[in-house]
Parts: structure tokens; C-alpha cells; sequence
């Protein structure tokens, strides 16, 4: 009950907020030149000592944001239970990478999962079966929140049992993760057990990994003093123009989300010149500082209002907020700008047929990129909507994963199916018109090629 009370505590504050701001949370005029040391190049950071491994580890926690459903890709439960190698789910992938490091480092890393009232039921079915592995594996819920009637700005729910009308509640994004970690209690323990640094990072990315290189900064900083707050970011491409950007203001480094960008500058913020990373999420935050600023009341992050229309017609809004967000809120923020392989999000099937090809092999729970791909860039897929977006549709089209190690680019449109051992090698598009079907056959190796209806170029 107390907990109840503590999340509609978090709610009202939010909503106070919501009926009271005005105006642009930046001033666009007001946005300062990055400083030059505000994003370290991750080249210059040096390695930790080996012997001094063990001890950083023993400080840290992992934190995996858990709260999504896997229904963008067509599935039904948590996105992390969505099997994206070898039969091997996200959650598995995680778990093993955890455990290899506690192995390796005979360490005690315990993973975190922030689960939602949506995740939490399946959650805990699946992670039973990792119970004598040598990972500690605890969970807490993020708030459930009652989405608002567009028009009348109030509550859908008429009761607040949940179950009862569960489109009426929802997550309100992963800037939940500061208050629900320190109501559940968990903050404060792993402060009595001396742990000082959380990495967090969404469930679906890939590439986020423990990175030791990172850890020694934090814990073993040249100037004698750690970030309380980091934010791994990596270099703008065309591709990500839409990604939030590390901007300096009012004196302190802070995310800047498209969603806050006034109409008038939405190209100058696009552009890569002039905003040339972008957050991947991966953040590492001090944890007696989020003990701090949740006590004092300081946490303000921008709320993201998002809309949408229940089953039932009614358009809602729910109110949200991101974790990159609390940045400003913290003192001495750090950006890291990190090679593109620690980002690696699986967010459509598109990028699960990289994950599952050849580009890459397992190791340990981790993706390492072929030595065999001659570029350090993956190659841009595509893949019809009406064909491929469900994860079942999608690997019943393909026989097997093509070889696309010398892929620059692929379209796929239509009714397409591919037979065992295609190879596909620099731009290939392929389109089935309406009514067509097209079926690469077992074998082929298509090479720069426009394959479409009978015609093949
Ligand atoms: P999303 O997949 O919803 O977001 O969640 P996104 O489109 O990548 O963009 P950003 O990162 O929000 O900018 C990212 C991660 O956050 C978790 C999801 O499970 C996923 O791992 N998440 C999202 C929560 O844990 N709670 C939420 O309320 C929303």
C-alpha cells in the first residue's frame, strides 16, 4: 500500500507539472558551444590494471531496462524474451554476459532488471531457470501510471485495481528508474554493500557490455574526481538524425530530444554538423547521487507527452519521461563518445536479420562483428512492412540467414521468400509487386542486383 501511495505520489507531481509548465523546456538561443572536455573520446581512456579489476567490479551494478513489449516486432510478452541468436533471447544473452564477467573476474555483478506491471508476470517465469548461475539476479517494478483523457485531461480509469482495465495504466518510460529504484529499497542496499556505480542500458541493445575502460574512469578519474553521471553517445549518421543529442546549457551538459526542439529549428537540430552524437542510452550514474537528488527532491526531467488512441477509439495521452533526461540534474555529466558497436539496438526485424547473420559471432553472451566484414559500418536493410515486421512472418521467409558480410544495402518489398545459402553482396533491392511473389532460389548470390515481379536485372 505504502508503495501504491509513494507512485501516485510520483504521478500527481507529474501531472502538477504537465498542467503548470510553459513554453519550450531550452530556449534554442540559449544553447551553449559544448565545452571541449564535455565528451572524451573513448580511443583516450586508459585500462585498468589487471589486478585492480576485481575490486572496480565489486562497485558496480548492471541495470537493464526491462519494461517494454516485444508488440513493435509482432510478439506477445516482454521484448527481452524475443529469441535474436542461436535460440538465445535478449535476457539470455544479458545473463550470460554477466556471468562470464563474474567468472572470469570472480566477482558478484548483480544484474538489474526494471521490470513494469506489462513484463514483470513473464519475467520472472523466464528467469528461474538461471537460478544457479553465477549471477544475482533481482527486479523491481517501475510506477503504473493512469493515462489521461486528451480531452477532458483526466484519468481513464474509473477504479484503481489495474487489472480490472489494464489499458487504462501504462509505464511512464524509463526516467521512472530513479524514484522506482529507491522505492523499491534496492538502492539503499547495494549503497550498504558499498556498490557506487549503475550501468544502465535498454534491454534491446546489443552492444551495451560492461566496458572496463569506462569503469576505471569513473572509479579512477585523473583529476581525482568522478562524473556522478555519464552518458555514452557515438557519432550522428544520416540514419540517426532523430536520436537525442548531448547539449550544453545553462552551464551544465544535458539530452536534448527531438520532441523539445521548437518547429522552426527541427533541421539545424538534425543536423550532424552542428549536433554530432547522439545518446545510445548506455549510462552510468553514481548511486549516492541518485540517492541525493531523490531525496532532495531535485530530479526534473522534460515530460514527453505521448499520444495514443485505445482499442476503444478514445485518444490518450500518458505522460513520460527519459532516463538520458536527469543528466542536467547531476553534477560533473560526462559524455563518452563510444564506437558504434556499443550500438547495437534490435528495434524491427531489420535489425534482427544482422544480429542473426554472419556479420557477427557469439562470444560469452556479447555480438563481435566478423573480422571477415572488410567496413566497420553495417549494411542499411529494409524490409517491407506488410511482409516482414512480425519476428514469425519474418523467419518464415527465409530458409536460412543469407551470407550478407559484403552487403552495402537491401530492399526487400513484398511477398519474398529466400531459399538456404543465398549470398547477398553490395546494393541489392527486391521488390515483389502486389500480387507477385518472388523466391530467391537455394544458392543464389545476388550482386548488386533490382530484382522485381518476373524482371531481373
Ligand atoms: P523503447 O524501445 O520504448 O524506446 O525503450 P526507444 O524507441 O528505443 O527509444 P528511447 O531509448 O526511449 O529513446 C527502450 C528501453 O527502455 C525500456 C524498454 O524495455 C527498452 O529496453 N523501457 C521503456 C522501460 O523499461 N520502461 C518504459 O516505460 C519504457
Amino acid at each position: 500500500m505504502q508503495q501504491k501511495q509513494k507512485e501516485f505520489d510520483g504521478f500527481q507531481r507529474l501531472y502538477q507539472r504537465f498542467l503548470q509548465e510553459e513554453g519550450p523546456s531550452v530556449e534554442w538561443e540559449s544553447i551553449e558551444k559544448l565545452p571541449e572536455n564535455a565528451v572524451k573520446n573513448y580511443s583516450t581512456l586508459s585500462q585498468p590494471a589487471a589486478e585492480q579489476v576485481q575490486s572496480m567490479l565489486s562497485k558496480l551494478v548492471v541495470v537493464k531496462l526491462n519494461g517494454g513489449l516485444g508488440t513493435s516486432m509482432g510478439c506477445q510478452g516482454p521484448k527481452s524474451v524475443i529469441a535474436v541468436r542461436s535460440d538465445l533471447t535478449f535476457l539470455d544473452l544479458t545473463v550470460q554476459q554477466i556471468e562470464h564477467l563474474n567468472k572470469t573476474y570472480r566477482t558478484n555483478v548483480p544484474l538489474v532488471l526494471m521490470n513494469s506491471f506489462n513484463t514483470d508476470e513473464d519475467t520472472q517465469k523466464v528467469i528461474r531457470k538461471y537460478k544457479g548461475l553465477q549471477v544475482d539476479i533481482h527486479t523491481f517494478n517501475q510506477s503504473c501510471y493512469p493515462r489521461i483523457n486528451r480531452e477532458s485531461l483526466l484519468p481513464v480509469a474509473k477504479n484503481c485495481n489495474v487489472e480490472s482495465d489494464i489499458e487504462a495504466w501504462y509505464p511512464p518510460g524509463h526516467g521512472d528508474f530513479y524514484e522506482s529504484l529507491y522505492n523499491s529499497g534496492l538502492l539503499k542496499k547495494f549503497l550498504d554493500e558499498g556498490r557506487e556505480y549503475c550501468f544502465i542500458s535498454n534491454i534491446d541493445n546489443l552492444g551495451a557490455t560492461v566496458d572496463l575502460n569506462i569503469l576505471n574512469l569513473l572509479l579512477n578519474p585523473e583529476d581525482n574526481k568522478s562524473p556522478e553521471f555519464v552518458m555514452e553517445v557515438t557519432d550522428k549518421t544520416r540514419a540517426d538524425v532523430k536520436g537525442g543529442t548531448l547539449i550544453q546549457y545553462e552551464g551544465k551538459l544535458r539530452l536534448l530530444e527531438i520532441a523539445q526542439v521548437p518547429k522552426e529549428h527541427v533541421d539545424d537540430f538534425k543536423s550532424v554538423k552542428t549536433f554530432k552524437f547522439f545518446n545510445t542510452n548506455n549510462l552510468w550514474v553514481k548511486l549516492d547521487a541518485i540517492d541525493r537528488v531523490i531525496k532532495k527532491g531535485d530530479l526534473n526531467m522534460e515530460i514527453i507527452v505521448n499520444n495514443k488512441t485505445l482499442n476503444n477509439g478514445l485518444n490518450v495521452i500518458q505522460l513520460e519521461t527519459a532516463v538520458g533526461a536527469a543528466m542536467k540534474t547531476f553534477e560533473g555529466g560526462l559524455g563518452i563518445n563510444v564506437p558504434r558497436s556499443r550500438f547495437l539496438p534490435v528495434k524491427k526485424t531489420s535489425d534482427l536479420l544482422l544480429v542473426m547473420s554472419n556479420l557477427y559471432s557469439l562470444k560469452n553472451g556479447s555480438l563481435v562483428m566478423s573480422p571477415q566484414r572488410m567496413f566497420e559500418t553495417t549494411p542499411l536493410v529494409k524490409l517491407g512492412d506488410n511482409h516482414f515486421a512480425k519476428v514469425k512472418e519474418f523467419l518464415s521467409r527465409f530458409s536460412d540467414i543469407p551470407d550478407l558480410l559484403e552487403l552495402d544495402h537491401l530492399t526487400v518489398s513484398g511477398d519474398v521468400t529466400f531459399g538456404k545459402g543465398v549470398s547477398l553482396k553490395g546494393t541489392v533491392i527486391i521488390i515483389a509487386n502486389h500480387g507477385d511473389r518472388i523466391d530467391i532460389p537455394a544458392g543464389a548470390l545476388l550482386e548488386n542486383k533490382i530484382v522485381s515481379g518476373n524482371l531481373r536485372i
